[in-house]
């Protein structure tokens, strides 16, 4: 059954655990997300972008969750619209039966220039009084993530900050934090504590803590009652890196978040942990191994290559649910 974020996390929270939270836009993913959850017996949480509305149709989209949750009736399913740049992005997502939208205010609606503190409250209120109205939970975002980081910083775009993040004004302030939550009264909050999205986060293999741990605690210490979320939460396995170049793929050296530094973050309050850039490397790394391997250069079935890489996907999707913690709690 669909559910909203909010009673999800608030079970997740009275449990100890997290839940990752996958990015879709086509059959195949949800496939494996749901196979996989189906296998362990984990909620879950799909969120879609807006282009992932675009990329699939906002009728086909909402098609496929519900086919997803009829397939799954056994399943707690939150379908989040992910990094929603307005309240009308947000109220589209209402509107196509999401159970969950983020309000990310943290960025002006272009996505790219950071905004103030006033209209981030401005615009996130605006959404949490109509979506708290018809049972709609909400995802506020504080902080400057990653990826802005490096950009603020004059580094090439998406080629995340170097090891640990030391511009401790960048992360989350734990103040601000509690006085958005105050002003917004949002069920969930993203916030910055060093990562950032896409593959391309950490270009030397991660030694010690990268993340900012102590900065969760504090935050986690002000909005205990505030579901905190971690973006960018990609681990980048090095194993689906080397099959991709070994089958002409040409991804250059890379790392992401050990998991083992996301389950730290569960033990603190992240809740919420979002997930796409695996499931891409997955996919991929699956369909050129399929495309290439010897017994395969005659096949022209596109069901047998997708469901390589279903498999592949399912696969991260299960370990995920197992290291979270979200396993067993369907
Ligand atoms: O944070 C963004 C997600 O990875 C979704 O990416 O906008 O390319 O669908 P997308
Ligand atoms: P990754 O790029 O690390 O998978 O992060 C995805 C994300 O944060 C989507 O909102
Ligand atoms: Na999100
Ligand atoms: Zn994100």
């Amino acid at each position: 059954a669909l559910i909203s974020l909010r009673q999800l996390l608030d079970h997740a929270a009275e449990h100890g655990y997290g839940v990752p939270a996958f990015n879709v836009s086509n059959m195949e993913q949800m496939h494996a997300i749901l196979q996989a959850a189906d296998a362990c017996n984990s909620p879950v949480i799909m969120q879609g972008s807006v282009g992932a509305r675009n990329y699939a149709g906002e009728a086909f989209l909402r098609h496929l969750v519900a086919a997803a949750v009829e397939a799954y009736p056994h399943i707690p399913i939150v379908m989040h619209q992910d990094h929603g740049a307005s309240p009308a992005i947000c109220m589209q997502a209402i509107r196509s039966g999401f159970t969950s939208v983020m309000m990310d205010g943290s960025l002006r609606e272009d996505m790219k220039t950071p905004s103030d503190f006033d209209y981030n409250v401005a615009v996130t209120a605006r959404v949490v009084e109509v979506a708290h109205a018809v049972g709609v939970s909400v995802e506020g975002e504080i902080g400057v993530l990653g990826s802005l980081e490096s950009r603020l910083a004059g580094k090439e775009d998406g080629h995340g900050a170097e090891g640990k993040l030391d511009h401790s004004q960048l992360l989350t302030d734990p103040d601000e934090a509690a006085e958005f939550v105050r002003q917004t009264q949002v069920d969930a909050l993203a916030i910055a504590i060093g990562t950032s999205h896409g593959a391309y986060k950490f270009s030397r293999p991660p030694t010690g803590e990268i993340l900012s741990i102590d900065r969760v605690k504090a935050i986690h210490a002000r909005i205990p009652n505030t579901h905190l979320v971690m973006h960018g939460s990609s681990s980048v396995p090095q194993e689906w890196r080397d099959i991709i170049n070994a089958h002409g793929g040409d991804l250059p050296p890379t790392w992401g978040v050990p998991v083992d530094e996301i389950v730290e973050g569960i033990r603190h309050g992240v809740r919420k942990v979002n997930i796409d850039t695996d499931l891409r490397m997955a996919f991929t790394g699956a369909v050129r191994r399929f495309m290439q391997a010897p017994g395969n250069t005659r096949e022209i079935d596109p069901r047998k290559f997708l469901q390589a890489g279903v498999s592949a996907m399912r696969a991260i999707c299960q370990a995920r649910y197992e290291a979270f913690g979200s396993a067993g709690m369907a």
